[in-house]
């Protein structure tokens, strides 16, 4: 059953760049292809934040623990489509040019937030083997629990970025809330940690 769920994964994420290469070759996007493909790669990285945060309570509510299993190749298709969005927006909009990119930053604050979340992807995605996470031990969970910083700051970098729309936005939001919601007890206990290294 995982396998073959892992398979599905395989040919729907990875499929997904067949499909983003066939519309680009077939000209469907309009008159400001990278435009366009920084917002099909950006939706498709936060369509599998969102799958890879659904695993844990979907395990719960189904009590099917082998969908563990799915979680970390769901959270590696994440980094890579955000990894495109990133590298869309860095060569081909801004064209490597390092002194627009600071210039972007400081006129566009939302993609400190895009940037800072992929940064948190990155390290997830270095250390998400079984290898990293028996030498980290507790700082490996530490570390893999910005993923809730993540699901704070993308829903924001998208509706920041929108000069106009807020619906879908919003639905966003409100998924991204939901999720966080049922991790409420989880997220209070690092919240409490935080504090108490605060007043030590
Ligand atoms: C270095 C990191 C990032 C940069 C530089 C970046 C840049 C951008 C830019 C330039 C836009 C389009 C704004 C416009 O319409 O003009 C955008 C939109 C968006 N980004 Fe990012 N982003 C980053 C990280 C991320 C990450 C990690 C995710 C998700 C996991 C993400 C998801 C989105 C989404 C969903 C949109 C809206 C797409 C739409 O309007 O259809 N971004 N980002």
């Amino acid at each position: 059953m995982v396998i073959l769920l892992k398979i599905v994964i395989h040919l729907l994420a990875g499929g997904t760049f067949a499909y983003l290469f066939l519309l680009i070759d077939s000209g469907a996007f309009g008159g400001d292809p990278v435009k366009d493909i920084i917002h099909f790669t950006g939706k498709t990285a936060i369509n599998l934040l969102i799958a890879t945060l659904l695993v844990t309570p979907v395990v719960k509510f189904t009590k099917y623990g082998q969908l563990n299993r799915v979680r970390r190749l769901l959270g590696i298709y994440c980094f890579v489509w955000a990894s495109s969005h990133f590298a869309t927006f860095a060569f081909l909009d801004l064209g490597l040019d390092l002194s627009l990119l600071s210039t972007e930053l400081v006129k566009r604050p939302y993609l400190v937030l895009g940037f800072s979340s992929w940064l948190i992807l990155l390290a997830m995605a270095i250390t998400s083997t079984q290898a990293m996470m028996l030498r980290l031990k507790r700082r490996w969970k530490q570390l893999h629990q910005l993923v809730y910083l993540v699901a704070i700051l993308i829903p924001i970098h998208y509706l920041w970025s929108t000069k106009s729309e807020w619906i879908e936005p919003s639905i966003y939001i409100a998924i991204f809330v939901g999720l966080l919601i049922v991790r409420h007890q989880q997220i209070a206990k690092i919240i409490n940690q935080l504090n108490s290294k605060v007043v030590a």
